[in-house]
Protein backbone atom coordinates (compact mmCIF):
# COMPACT_ATOMS: atom_id res chain seq x y z
CA UNK A 1 0.00 0.00 0.00
CA UNK A 2 1.33 3.31 -0.79
CA UNK A 3 -0.28 5.29 2.06
CA UNK A 4 -2.41 4.84 4.45
CA UNK A 5 -3.57 8.89 4.55
CA UNK A 6 -3.39 11.94 1.80
CA UNK A 7 -0.70 14.80 3.23
CA UNK A 8 -3.84 16.86 4.22
CA UNK A 9 -5.57 14.50 6.46
CA UNK A 10 -3.52 14.19 9.49
CA UNK A 11 -4.88 16.09 12.26
CA UNK A 12 -3.86 15.92 16.55
CA UNK A 13 -6.57 13.58 16.87
CA UNK A 14 -4.23 11.01 14.54
CA UNK A 15 -1.64 11.33 17.66
CA UNK A 16 0.49 7.97 17.77
CA UNK A 17 -0.87 6.55 14.80
CA UNK A 18 1.71 4.37 12.76
CA UNK A 19 0.73 5.75 8.83
CA UNK A 20 2.28 5.51 5.65
CA UNK A 21 2.20 8.45 3.19
CA UNK A 22 3.29 9.25 -0.48
CA UNK A 23 4.13 12.28 -2.25
CA UNK A 24 6.58 14.79 -3.24
CA UNK A 25 9.50 16.71 -1.23
CA UNK A 26 8.02 20.39 -1.19
CA UNK A 27 11.06 21.40 0.93
CA UNK A 28 13.63 20.02 3.20
CA UNK A 29 15.67 21.89 6.28
CA UNK A 30 18.57 20.74 8.09
CA UNK A 31 19.44 21.36 11.63
CA UNK A 32 22.59 19.51 12.75
CA UNK A 33 20.80 16.66 14.15
CA UNK A 34 17.72 17.31 12.80
CA UNK A 35 16.08 17.34 9.19
CA UNK A 36 12.72 18.65 8.55
CA UNK A 37 10.70 17.81 5.30
CA UNK A 38 7.90 19.31 4.03
CA UNK A 39 5.38 16.84 2.09
CA UNK A 40 3.53 17.56 -0.55
CA UNK A 41 0.28 15.95 -2.68
CA UNK A 42 -2.82 16.97 -4.28
CA UNK A 43 -4.16 17.46 -0.74
CA UNK A 44 -1.76 19.22 1.00
CA UNK A 45 1.79 19.84 2.82
CA UNK A 46 2.70 17.33 6.23
CA UNK A 47 5.79 17.62 8.28
CA UNK A 48 8.19 15.03 8.18
CA UNK A 49 10.64 14.51 10.86
CA UNK A 50 14.07 12.97 11.00
CA UNK A 51 16.04 13.29 13.86
CA UNK A 52 19.62 11.81 14.52
CA UNK A 53 18.71 10.54 18.18
CA UNK A 54 16.19 8.14 16.57
CA UNK A 55 17.97 6.70 13.18
CA UNK A 56 20.80 8.50 12.51
CA UNK A 57 21.09 6.43 8.65
CA UNK A 58 17.64 7.85 8.13
CA UNK A 59 19.24 10.99 8.64
CA UNK A 60 21.40 10.87 6.56
CA UNK A 61 19.00 9.27 3.54
CA UNK A 62 16.97 12.16 4.18
CA UNK A 63 19.96 14.44 3.51
CA UNK A 64 19.98 13.16 -0.15
CA UNK A 65 16.53 14.20 -1.01
CA UNK A 66 16.03 16.69 -3.17
CA UNK A 67 13.04 19.41 -4.29
CA UNK A 68 10.28 17.07 -5.95
CA UNK A 69 12.12 13.70 -5.36
CA UNK A 70 8.92 10.87 -5.05
CA UNK A 71 9.01 9.33 -1.56
CA UNK A 72 7.03 6.73 0.54
CA UNK A 73 7.54 7.20 4.23
CA UNK A 74 6.29 5.27 7.61
CA UNK A 75 6.11 6.68 10.95
CA UNK A 76 4.65 7.67 13.81
CA UNK A 77 2.13 11.06 13.79
CA UNK A 78 3.26 12.98 16.78
CA UNK A 79 2.61 16.46 18.31
CA UNK A 80 4.79 19.01 16.78
CA UNK A 81 6.20 21.13 19.36
CA UNK A 82 6.61 24.15 17.52
CA UNK A 83 2.92 24.19 15.83
CA UNK A 84 2.20 25.96 12.24
CA UNK A 85 -1.13 27.65 12.17
CA UNK A 86 -1.25 28.44 8.50
CA UNK A 87 -1.69 24.65 7.58
CA UNK A 88 -4.14 22.12 8.60
CA UNK A 89 -1.93 19.71 9.57
CA UNK A 90 0.40 21.81 11.88
CA UNK A 91 -0.03 20.63 14.76
CA UNK A 92 1.53 16.99 13.52
CA UNK A 93 4.51 15.79 12.58
CA UNK A 94 5.39 12.15 11.30
CA UNK A 95 8.12 11.17 12.90
CA UNK A 96 10.12 9.03 10.07
CA UNK A 97 10.73 5.06 10.65
CA UNK A 98 11.38 3.89 7.04
CA UNK A 99 12.01 5.80 3.69
CA UNK A 100 11.24 4.69 -0.05
CA UNK A 101 12.73 6.56 -2.55
CA UNK A 102 9.69 5.87 -5.77
CA UNK A 103 11.56 8.41 -7.88
CA UNK A 104 14.07 11.30 -7.99
CA UNK A 105 13.41 14.60 -9.67
CA UNK A 106 15.80 16.73 -11.60
CA UNK A 107 15.87 20.04 -9.64
CA UNK A 108 12.39 22.22 -10.88
CA UNK A 109 13.26 24.91 -13.22
CA UNK A 110 11.38 27.36 -10.68
CA UNK A 111 10.25 26.92 -7.36
CA UNK A 112 6.65 25.13 -6.84
CA UNK A 113 5.31 27.54 -4.31
CA UNK A 114 2.59 30.20 -4.34
CA UNK A 115 4.75 32.92 -5.48
CA UNK A 116 6.95 31.14 -8.01
CA UNK A 117 10.06 32.60 -9.18
CA UNK A 118 9.81 31.27 -13.08
CA UNK A 119 8.67 33.63 -15.14
CA UNK A 120 5.26 32.91 -17.57
CA UNK A 121 6.92 31.12 -20.40
CA UNK A 122 9.16 29.35 -18.53
CA UNK A 123 6.14 27.57 -16.39
CA UNK A 124 3.97 27.42 -19.28
CA UNK A 125 7.04 25.17 -20.70
CA UNK A 126 6.78 23.23 -17.51
CA UNK A 127 3.13 23.44 -17.13
CA UNK A 128 3.01 20.07 -15.19
CA UNK A 129 4.95 21.47 -12.97
CA UNK A 130 3.13 24.70 -12.58
CA UNK A 131 0.11 22.85 -11.89
CA UNK A 132 1.99 20.99 -8.83
CA UNK A 133 1.43 24.68 -7.09
CA UNK A 134 -1.54 25.10 -5.16
CA UNK A 135 -2.76 28.14 -6.31
CA UNK A 136 -2.71 26.94 -9.67
CA UNK A 137 -4.33 23.58 -8.75
CA UNK A 138 -6.76 25.35 -6.64
CA UNK A 139 -8.44 26.78 -10.17
CA UNK A 140 -8.45 24.06 -11.76
CA UNK A 141 -10.24 22.47 -8.68
CA UNK A 142 -12.86 25.88 -8.82
CA UNK A 143 -13.30 25.04 -12.62
CA UNK A 144 -13.74 21.45 -11.74
CA UNK A 145 -16.82 22.63 -8.88
CA UNK A 146 -18.57 24.98 -11.23
CA UNK A 147 -18.74 22.14 -13.85
CA UNK A 148 -20.23 20.21 -11.49
CA UNK A 149 -22.76 22.59 -9.87
CA UNK A 150 -23.63 24.09 -14.17
CA UNK A 151 -24.11 19.92 -14.43
CA UNK A 152 -26.33 19.73 -11.09
CA UNK A 153 -28.47 22.28 -12.19
CA UNK A 154 -28.85 22.16 -15.71
CA UNK A 155 -29.74 18.24 -15.41
CA UNK A 156 -32.33 19.06 -12.38
CA UNK A 157 -34.06 21.26 -15.30
CA UNK A 158 -34.48 18.32 -17.62
CA UNK A 159 -31.74 19.18 -20.21
CA UNK A 160 -29.49 16.31 -21.99
CA UNK A 161 -26.06 16.51 -22.16
CA UNK A 162 -25.26 15.52 -25.86
CA UNK A 163 -21.70 15.53 -27.44
CA UNK A 164 -21.64 16.81 -30.89
CA UNK A 165 -19.00 16.42 -33.69
CA UNK A 166 -15.82 18.09 -33.54
CA UNK A 167 -15.16 17.50 -37.45
CA UNK A 168 -17.61 19.47 -39.45
CA UNK A 169 -18.10 22.50 -41.78
CA UNK A 170 -17.59 25.94 -41.24
CA UNK A 171 -19.94 27.79 -38.75
CA UNK A 172 -20.15 31.45 -39.03
CA UNK A 173 -19.80 33.17 -35.96
CA UNK A 174 -17.27 35.59 -36.97
CA UNK A 175 -13.72 34.24 -36.11
CA UNK A 176 -11.51 32.47 -39.01
CA UNK A 177 -12.18 28.69 -38.79
CA UNK A 178 -9.25 26.16 -38.27
CA UNK A 179 -9.02 23.71 -40.71
CA UNK A 180 -8.28 19.96 -40.98
CA UNK A 181 -7.91 18.57 -43.98
CA UNK A 182 -9.00 15.14 -45.51
CA UNK A 183 -6.59 12.42 -46.45
CA UNK A 184 -9.94 10.16 -47.49
CA UNK A 185 -10.93 13.10 -49.15
CA UNK A 186 -8.30 15.26 -51.26
CA UNK A 187 -8.27 18.72 -51.26
CA UNK A 188 -10.87 18.68 -48.75
CA UNK A 189 -11.01 20.31 -45.31
CA UNK A 190 -12.94 19.72 -42.44
CA UNK A 191 -13.41 22.86 -40.02
CA UNK A 192 -13.18 22.67 -36.04
CA UNK A 193 -16.72 24.05 -34.76
CA UNK A 194 -16.46 27.92 -33.71
CA UNK A 195 -19.05 26.64 -31.72
CA UNK A 196 -22.06 23.68 -31.73
CA UNK A 197 -24.29 26.20 -33.07
CA UNK A 198 -26.26 24.64 -35.74
CA UNK A 199 -25.87 21.21 -34.52
CA UNK A 200 -27.88 22.39 -31.60
CA UNK A 201 -30.74 23.61 -33.73
CA UNK A 202 -30.87 20.70 -35.61
CA UNK A 203 -31.32 18.75 -32.06
CA UNK A 204 -34.48 20.84 -31.25
CA UNK A 205 -35.48 19.69 -34.83
CA UNK A 206 -35.21 16.25 -33.54
CA UNK A 207 -37.50 17.25 -30.60
CA UNK A 208 -34.65 17.03 -27.80
CA UNK A 209 -36.41 20.45 -26.76
CA UNK A 210 -33.78 21.26 -23.92
CA UNK A 211 -29.64 20.44 -24.93
CA UNK A 212 -26.71 21.54 -22.87
CA UNK A 213 -22.86 20.57 -23.23
CA UNK A 214 -19.81 21.70 -21.64
CA UNK A 215 -17.60 21.62 -25.10
CA UNK A 216 -14.20 22.75 -26.89
CA UNK A 217 -14.94 25.60 -29.25
CA UNK A 218 -12.40 26.41 -31.57
CA UNK A 219 -12.01 29.90 -32.93
CA UNK A 220 -8.32 31.37 -34.71
CA UNK A 221 -8.75 34.81 -33.71
CA UNK A 222 -6.40 37.29 -32.35
CA UNK A 223 -5.30 36.37 -28.47
CA UNK A 224 -5.81 38.33 -25.53
CA UNK A 225 -6.50 37.69 -21.81
CA UNK A 226 -9.99 36.69 -21.91
CA UNK A 227 -9.30 34.37 -25.10
CA UNK A 228 -7.86 31.26 -25.88
CA UNK A 229 -7.86 29.72 -29.84
CA UNK A 230 -9.57 26.80 -28.10
CA UNK A 231 -12.11 27.38 -25.19
CA UNK A 232 -14.65 26.05 -23.86
CA UNK A 233 -18.62 27.02 -24.33
CA UNK A 234 -21.39 25.81 -21.33
CA UNK A 235 -23.67 25.52 -24.64
CA UNK A 236 -27.46 25.82 -24.18
CA UNK A 237 -30.25 25.32 -26.58
CA UNK A 238 -34.35 24.98 -26.00
CA UNK A 239 -37.52 24.38 -27.62
CA UNK A 240 -41.03 26.22 -27.34
CA UNK A 241 -39.10 29.31 -25.50
CA UNK A 242 -39.38 33.17 -25.65
CA UNK A 243 -36.77 35.28 -24.78
CA UNK A 244 -38.31 35.78 -21.74
CA UNK A 245 -38.13 31.75 -20.45
CA UNK A 246 -34.44 31.85 -21.50
CA UNK A 247 -33.39 35.16 -19.51
CA UNK A 248 -34.86 33.45 -16.35
CA UNK A 249 -33.59 30.14 -16.48
CA UNK A 250 -30.02 31.26 -17.16
CA UNK A 251 -30.11 33.83 -14.55
CA UNK A 252 -31.28 31.22 -12.24
CA UNK A 253 -28.39 28.92 -13.32
CA UNK A 254 -25.62 31.85 -12.28
CA UNK A 255 -27.15 32.54 -9.18
CA UNK A 256 -27.18 29.23 -8.82
CA UNK A 257 -23.29 28.99 -9.27
CA UNK A 258 -22.47 32.23 -7.61
CA UNK A 259 -24.25 30.61 -4.41
CA UNK A 260 -22.85 27.23 -4.82
CA UNK A 261 -19.54 27.79 -5.64
CA UNK A 262 -18.58 31.52 -3.78
CA UNK A 263 -21.79 31.75 -1.49
CA UNK A 264 -22.84 34.76 -2.65
CA UNK A 265 -26.44 35.68 -3.52
CA UNK A 266 -26.02 37.98 -6.51
CA UNK A 267 -29.49 39.10 -6.48
CA UNK A 268 -32.10 39.94 -9.63
CA UNK A 269 -30.19 40.82 -12.51
CA UNK A 270 -30.55 44.49 -14.12
CA UNK A 271 -31.72 44.76 -18.05
CA UNK A 272 -30.63 47.04 -20.05
CA UNK A 273 -30.71 47.47 -23.68
CA UNK A 274 -27.82 47.86 -26.22
CA UNK A 275 -28.48 51.14 -27.27
CA UNK A 276 -28.56 52.15 -23.59
CA UNK A 277 -25.45 50.74 -22.60
CA UNK A 278 -23.75 52.44 -25.35
CA UNK A 279 -25.20 55.47 -24.38
CA UNK A 280 -24.13 55.35 -20.80
CA UNK A 281 -21.04 54.08 -20.99
CA UNK A 282 -19.84 53.62 -24.46
CA UNK A 283 -19.78 50.00 -24.36
CA UNK A 284 -21.88 46.57 -24.78
CA UNK A 285 -20.77 45.18 -21.86
CA UNK A 286 -19.95 47.52 -19.18
CA UNK A 287 -18.90 47.14 -15.73
CA UNK A 288 -21.70 48.15 -13.11
CA UNK A 289 -19.43 47.88 -10.08
CA UNK A 290 -19.17 51.58 -10.50
CA UNK A 291 -21.64 54.11 -11.96
CA UNK A 292 -19.39 57.36 -13.57
CA UNK A 293 -22.14 56.90 -16.17
CA UNK A 294 -21.93 59.39 -19.30
CA UNK A 295 -23.18 62.98 -19.58
CA UNK A 296 -23.28 64.33 -22.89
CA UNK A 297 -22.40 68.42 -23.32
CA UNK A 298 -22.35 68.70 -27.16
CA UNK A 299 -25.10 71.56 -26.66
CA UNK A 300 -23.50 72.88 -23.37
CA UNK A 301 -20.33 73.55 -24.49
CA UNK A 302 -20.75 75.45 -28.05
CA UNK A 303 -20.49 78.66 -29.15
CA UNK A 304 -17.34 79.91 -26.27
CA UNK A 305 -15.08 80.04 -29.24
CA UNK A 306 -12.62 76.57 -28.69
CA UNK A 307 -12.67 75.37 -31.80
CA UNK A 308 -12.44 71.43 -30.95
CA UNK A 309 -15.26 71.14 -28.99
CA UNK A 310 -17.33 73.88 -31.17
CA UNK A 311 -16.80 71.40 -34.04
CA UNK A 312 -17.21 67.91 -32.50
CA UNK A 313 -20.45 65.97 -32.92
CA UNK A 314 -20.05 64.25 -30.07
CA UNK A 315 -18.48 65.66 -26.16
CA UNK A 316 -18.77 63.49 -23.26
CA UNK A 317 -17.78 63.54 -19.84
CA UNK A 318 -17.63 61.84 -16.61
CA UNK A 319 -17.41 62.84 -12.93
CA UNK A 320 -14.69 61.30 -10.52
CA UNK A 321 -16.28 61.79 -7.60
CA UNK A 322 -13.72 63.03 -5.04
CA UNK A 323 -10.44 63.55 -7.60
CA UNK A 324 -10.42 66.91 -7.45
CA UNK A 325 -7.32 66.86 -6.07
CA UNK A 326 -5.42 65.40 -8.72
CA UNK A 327 -2.22 66.97 -9.46
CA UNK A 328 -1.16 68.63 -12.82
CA UNK A 329 1.56 65.77 -13.10
CA UNK A 330 -1.59 63.60 -12.92
CA UNK A 331 -3.73 65.49 -15.03
CA UNK A 332 -0.75 64.98 -18.29
CA UNK A 333 -0.55 61.57 -17.46
CA UNK A 334 -3.69 60.67 -18.04
CA UNK A 335 -3.81 63.16 -21.02
CA UNK A 336 -1.16 61.30 -22.39
CA UNK A 337 -2.55 57.92 -21.01
CA UNK A 338 -6.12 58.63 -23.39
CA UNK A 339 -3.61 59.54 -26.21
CA UNK A 340 -1.91 56.19 -26.35
CA UNK A 341 -2.95 55.22 -29.54
CA UNK A 342 -4.37 52.35 -28.25
CA UNK A 343 -7.17 54.67 -26.86
CA UNK A 344 -7.09 57.19 -29.63
CA UNK A 345 -8.03 59.90 -28.22
CA UNK A 346 -6.49 64.20 -29.46
CA UNK A 347 -6.66 65.32 -25.80
CA UNK A 348 -8.52 65.59 -22.98
CA UNK A 349 -10.18 68.87 -21.09
CA UNK A 350 -10.08 68.46 -17.08
CA UNK A 351 -12.50 70.62 -14.64
CA UNK A 352 -11.34 70.95 -10.92
CA UNK A 353 -14.34 71.30 -8.70
CA UNK A 354 -12.90 73.11 -6.26
CA UNK A 355 -14.19 72.94 -2.06
CA UNK A 356 -14.34 76.52 -2.48
CA UNK A 357 -17.33 75.98 -4.74
CA UNK A 358 -14.50 77.64 -7.75
CA UNK A 359 -13.76 76.27 -10.49
CA UNK A 360 -10.19 75.26 -12.67
CA UNK A 361 -9.95 73.51 -15.86
CA UNK A 362 -7.70 72.91 -18.57
CA UNK A 363 -10.00 75.48 -20.62
CA UNK A 364 -10.47 78.41 -18.33
CA UNK A 365 -9.15 80.71 -21.65
CA UNK A 366 -12.87 79.93 -23.46
CA UNK A 367 -15.27 79.20 -20.19
CA UNK A 368 -16.65 81.49 -17.46
CA UNK A 369 -16.91 80.02 -14.00
CA UNK A 370 -20.67 80.52 -14.95
CA UNK A 371 -19.98 77.56 -17.88
CA UNK A 372 -18.21 75.77 -15.91
CA UNK A 373 -20.73 75.54 -12.95
CA UNK A 374 -23.23 74.96 -16.13
CA UNK A 375 -21.00 71.41 -16.97
CA UNK A 376 -20.86 70.72 -13.76
CA UNK A 377 -24.68 70.49 -12.92
CA UNK A 378 -25.10 68.48 -16.20
CA UNK A 379 -22.48 66.40 -14.63
CA UNK A 380 -23.88 65.99 -11.14
CA UNK A 381 -20.65 67.07 -10.07
CA UNK A 382 -19.99 68.55 -6.43
CA UNK A 383 -16.84 70.32 -4.81
CA UNK A 384 -14.25 67.70 -4.75
CA UNK A 385 -15.17 66.04 -7.60
CA UNK A 386 -13.03 65.97 -11.54
CA UNK A 387 -14.28 66.31 -14.65
CA UNK A 388 -13.34 64.34 -17.32
CA UNK A 389 -14.16 65.38 -20.99
CA UNK A 390 -13.61 63.98 -24.50
CA UNK A 391 -15.21 64.96 -27.93
CA UNK A 392 -14.74 63.92 -31.33
CA UNK A 393 -17.28 61.64 -33.60
CA UNK A 394 -20.09 60.19 -31.22
CA UNK A 395 -18.61 56.51 -32.21
CA UNK A 396 -14.96 57.64 -31.17
CA UNK A 397 -15.77 59.79 -28.14
CA UNK A 398 -17.98 56.64 -26.74
CA UNK A 399 -15.40 54.37 -27.12
CA UNK A 400 -12.55 56.27 -26.15
CA UNK A 401 -14.63 57.55 -23.10
CA UNK A 402 -15.83 53.93 -22.00
CA UNK A 403 -11.65 53.17 -21.43
CA UNK A 404 -11.43 55.93 -19.72
CA UNK A 405 -13.95 55.18 -17.60
CA UNK A 406 -12.67 52.26 -17.15
CA UNK A 407 -9.07 53.40 -16.39
CA UNK A 408 -10.36 55.89 -13.57
CA UNK A 409 -12.53 53.02 -12.12
CA UNK A 410 -9.41 51.18 -11.49
CA UNK A 411 -7.52 54.14 -10.27
CA UNK A 412 -9.83 55.05 -7.88
CA UNK A 413 -9.93 51.24 -6.40
CA UNK A 414 -14.03 51.00 -7.54
CA UNK A 415 -13.19 47.20 -9.59
CA UNK A 416 -12.76 45.17 -6.86
CA UNK A 417 -12.60 41.91 -7.52
CA UNK A 418 -14.55 40.31 -5.13
CA UNK A 419 -17.42 42.03 -5.59
CA UNK A 420 -20.01 40.97 -8.46
CA UNK A 421 -22.31 42.60 -10.60
CA UNK A 422 -24.15 40.60 -13.24
CA UNK A 423 -26.79 42.14 -15.74
CA UNK A 424 -28.11 40.96 -18.99
CA UNK A 425 -27.73 43.32 -22.01
CA UNK A 426 -30.74 43.07 -24.22
CA UNK A 427 -32.20 44.14 -27.84
CA UNK A 428 -29.05 44.42 -30.10
CA UNK A 429 -28.75 45.39 -33.28
CA UNK A 430 -29.67 42.29 -35.62
CA UNK A 431 -27.03 43.84 -38.45
CA UNK A 432 -24.10 46.08 -38.03
CA UNK A 433 -22.55 47.33 -41.82
CA UNK A 434 -18.97 46.43 -42.45
CA UNK A 435 -17.49 50.04 -44.49
CA UNK A 436 -14.78 47.96 -45.14
CA UNK A 437 -16.61 45.05 -47.30
CA UNK A 438 -19.57 47.23 -47.62
CA UNK A 439 -22.37 44.63 -46.64
CA UNK A 440 -24.20 43.55 -43.96
CA UNK A 441 -22.78 41.89 -40.83
CA UNK A 442 -24.61 39.55 -38.15
CA UNK A 443 -24.31 41.26 -35.06
CA UNK A 444 -25.13 37.43 -33.36
CA UNK A 445 -24.84 35.15 -35.88
CA UNK A 446 -27.47 34.48 -39.04
CA UNK A 447 -29.69 32.40 -37.05
CA UNK A 448 -30.71 35.04 -34.68
CA UNK A 449 -34.38 36.08 -35.29
CA UNK A 450 -35.27 39.84 -35.90
CA UNK A 451 -38.05 41.14 -33.65
CA UNK A 452 -40.99 39.96 -34.75
CA UNK A 453 -42.45 43.44 -35.41
CA UNK A 454 -38.98 44.65 -36.99
CA UNK A 455 -39.28 41.91 -39.93
CA UNK A 456 -40.49 44.24 -42.55
CA UNK A 457 -37.96 46.63 -42.33
CA UNK A 458 -35.37 43.90 -43.69
CA UNK A 459 -36.63 45.11 -46.83
CA UNK A 460 -36.18 48.72 -46.29
CA UNK A 461 -33.81 49.54 -42.99
CA UNK A 462 -32.10 46.59 -42.33
CA UNK A 463 -29.63 48.32 -39.61
CA UNK A 464 -32.65 49.55 -37.68
CA UNK A 465 -34.02 45.83 -37.16
CA UNK A 466 -33.86 44.93 -33.55
CA UNK A 467 -32.81 41.22 -32.72
CA UNK A 468 -33.75 39.02 -29.88
CA UNK A 469 -30.20 38.63 -28.77
CA UNK A 470 -29.14 38.82 -25.30
CA UNK A 471 -25.72 38.99 -23.36
CA UNK A 472 -25.15 38.30 -19.77
CA UNK A 473 -22.43 40.72 -18.66
CA UNK A 474 -20.51 40.56 -15.62
CA UNK A 475 -17.65 42.81 -13.92
CA UNK A 476 -17.10 43.80 -17.75
CA UNK A 477 -17.24 40.47 -18.79
CA UNK A 478 -19.11 39.16 -21.65
CA UNK A 479 -19.80 36.16 -20.18
CA UNK A 480 -22.40 35.13 -22.26
CA UNK A 481 -24.63 35.24 -25.49
CA UNK A 482 -27.32 34.18 -27.29
CA UNK A 483 -30.81 34.58 -29.42
CA UNK A 484 -34.30 33.38 -30.20
CA UNK A 485 -33.37 31.83 -33.67
CA UNK A 486 -34.89 32.10 -36.91
CA UNK A 487 -37.38 29.11 -37.48
CA UNK A 488 -38.87 29.58 -40.76
CA UNK A 489 -37.47 28.46 -44.01
CA UNK A 490 -38.23 31.85 -45.94
CA UNK A 491 -37.53 33.84 -43.42
CA UNK A 492 -33.71 32.43 -42.72
CA UNK A 493 -33.36 32.24 -46.86
CA UNK A 494 -34.16 36.16 -46.27
CA UNK A 495 -31.78 36.61 -43.89
CA UNK A 496 -28.73 34.84 -45.71
CA UNK A 497 -29.90 37.40 -48.72
CA UNK A 498 -29.76 40.12 -46.25
CA UNK A 499 -26.08 39.26 -45.56
CA UNK A 500 -24.91 38.51 -49.06
CA UNK A 501 -25.53 35.12 -49.82
CA UNK A 502 -26.43 33.91 -52.98
CA UNK A 503 -29.53 31.42 -52.88
CA UNK A 504 -26.51 29.17 -53.95
CA UNK A 505 -23.51 29.78 -51.39
CA UNK A 506 -26.36 29.70 -48.76
CA UNK A 507 -27.16 26.45 -50.00
CA UNK A 508 -24.22 25.35 -50.11
CA UNK A 509 -22.74 26.03 -46.75
CA UNK A 510 -26.72 25.51 -44.76
CA UNK A 511 -28.67 23.67 -47.06
CA UNK A 512 -28.75 20.97 -44.68
CA UNK A 513 -30.69 23.58 -41.96
CA UNK A 514 -32.61 25.13 -44.78
CA UNK A 515 -33.72 21.28 -45.00
CA UNK A 516 -34.15 20.63 -41.59
CA UNK A 517 -36.43 23.23 -41.75
CA UNK A 518 -39.10 21.78 -43.87
CA UNK A 519 -39.81 18.93 -41.66
CA UNK A 520 -41.40 20.81 -38.35
CA UNK A 521 -38.79 22.79 -36.81
CA UNK A 522 -39.98 23.84 -33.23
CA UNK A 523 -39.35 27.80 -32.08
CA UNK A 524 -36.43 27.58 -30.25
CA UNK A 525 -33.36 29.77 -29.07
CA UNK A 526 -30.36 29.55 -26.41
CA UNK A 527 -27.08 30.78 -25.41
CA UNK A 528 -23.62 29.84 -24.85
CA UNK A 529 -21.89 30.95 -21.53
CA UNK A 530 -17.67 31.12 -21.42
CA UNK A 531 -16.86 28.56 -19.35
CA UNK A 532 -13.01 29.62 -18.67
CA UNK A 533 -14.43 33.35 -18.57
CA UNK A 534 -16.66 32.39 -16.07
CA UNK A 535 -14.28 30.31 -14.13
CA UNK A 536 -11.88 33.27 -14.04
CA UNK A 537 -14.28 35.84 -12.56
CA UNK A 538 -15.08 33.29 -9.46
CA UNK A 539 -11.20 32.67 -9.00
CA UNK A 540 -10.92 36.39 -9.28
CA UNK A 541 -8.19 36.48 -12.49
CA UNK A 542 -8.06 38.70 -15.20
CA UNK A 543 -6.68 36.40 -17.82
CA UNK A 544 -8.68 33.01 -18.65
CA UNK A 545 -5.21 30.95 -18.97
CA UNK A 546 -4.87 30.22 -15.36
CA UNK A 547 -8.27 28.19 -15.57
CA UNK A 548 -7.39 26.27 -18.40
CA UNK A 549 -4.85 23.36 -17.61
CA UNK A 550 -2.65 23.40 -20.81
CA UNK A 551 -3.43 26.90 -22.18
CA UNK A 552 -1.66 28.42 -25.40
CA UNK A 553 -0.12 31.44 -25.17
CA UNK A 554 -0.40 35.22 -27.26
CA UNK A 555 1.06 33.65 -30.06
CA UNK A 556 -1.62 30.66 -29.96
CA UNK A 557 1.34 28.05 -29.35
CA UNK A 558 1.87 25.40 -27.08
CA UNK A 559 5.63 26.21 -25.40
CA UNK A 560 5.37 22.79 -23.94
CA UNK A 561 4.31 20.61 -26.87
CA UNK A 562 6.01 22.80 -28.88
CA UNK A 563 2.27 23.30 -31.28
CA UNK A 564 2.10 24.12 -34.12
CA UNK A 565 5.09 22.06 -35.57
CA UNK A 566 5.72 21.03 -39.15
CA UNK A 567 4.70 17.67 -40.06
CA UNK A 568 6.74 16.00 -42.39
CA UNK A 569 6.89 15.38 -46.04
CA UNK A 570 5.26 12.03 -46.04
CA UNK A 571 2.47 13.13 -44.39
CA UNK A 572 1.90 16.08 -46.46
CA UNK A 573 1.59 14.09 -49.23
CA UNK A 574 -1.08 11.76 -47.80
CA UNK A 575 -2.91 14.57 -47.08
CA UNK A 576 -2.96 15.64 -50.87
CA UNK A 577 -1.15 19.29 -49.90
CA UNK A 578 1.92 20.33 -51.65
CA UNK A 579 4.51 20.94 -49.01
CA UNK A 580 5.61 23.66 -51.31
CA UNK A 581 2.82 26.50 -50.74
P1 LIG B 1 -20.62 33.75 -28.73
O1 LIG B 1 -19.79 33.84 -29.95
O2 LIG B 1 -21.14 35.01 -28.12
O3 LIG B 1 -21.95 32.90 -29.02
O4 LIG B 1 -19.84 32.91 -27.64
C1 LIG B 1 -20.42 32.62 -26.37
C2 LIG B 1 -19.46 32.95 -25.25
O5 LIG B 1 -18.22 32.25 -25.42
C3 LIG B 1 -17.16 33.01 -24.86
N1 LIG B 1 -16.08 33.15 -25.85
C4 LIG B 1 -14.77 32.93 -25.62
N2 LIG B 1 -14.11 32.58 -24.50
C5 LIG B 1 -12.78 32.41 -24.57
N3 LIG B 1 -12.05 32.55 -25.69
C6 LIG B 1 -12.66 32.89 -26.86
N4 LIG B 1 -11.93 33.01 -27.97
C7 LIG B 1 -14.08 33.11 -26.85
N5 LIG B 1 -14.99 33.45 -27.78
C8 LIG B 1 -16.20 33.46 -27.18
C9 LIG B 1 -17.73 34.36 -24.45
C10 LIG B 1 -19.03 34.42 -25.21
O6 LIG B 1 -20.00 35.18 -24.54
N6 LIG B 1 -23.31 29.99 -30.70
C11 LIG B 1 -23.39 31.24 -29.98
C12 LIG B 1 -24.23 31.12 -28.74
C13 LIG B 1 -25.70 31.08 -29.00
O7 LIG B 1 -26.22 31.85 -29.81
O8 LIG B 1 -26.39 30.26 -28.32
C14 LIG B 1 -21.98 31.67 -29.59
O9 LIG B 1 -21.01 30.96 -29.73
O10 LIG B 1 -17.96 34.36 -23.06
Amino acid sequence: MFRTHTCGELRIDNNNQTVTLSGWVAKRRDFGALTFIDLRDRYGITQLSFNEEYNQQLLAESRKLGREFVIQVNGMVTERSSKNAKIPTGDIEIVVESLTILNSSLTPPFTIEEETDGGDELRMQYRYLDLRRDNVRANLMLRHAVAKHVRGYLDQKEFIEVETPVLIKSTPEGARDFVVPSRMNQGEFYALPQSPQTFKQLLMISGFDRYYQIVKCFRDEDLRADRQPEFTQIDCEMSFVEQEDILNLFEGMVQYLFKQVKGIDIGTLPRITYEEAMHNYGNDKPDIRFDMQFNYLTELVKGKGFPILDTAECVLAITANGCANYTRKQLDELTEWVKRPQIGAKGMVYVLCNADGTFKSSVDKFYSQEDLKQWAEKCHAQAGDLILLLSGTTKDAQKQMSELRLEMGSRMGLRKKDEFKALWVVDFPLLEFDDENNRWHAMHHPFTSPKPADIPLLDTNPGAIKANAYDMVINGVEVGGGSIRIFNKELQAKMFKTLGFTDEEARYQFGFLMNAFEYGAPPHGGIAFGFDRLCSLFGGADSIRDFIAFPKNNQGRDVMIDAPSVIDAKQLKELGINSQI
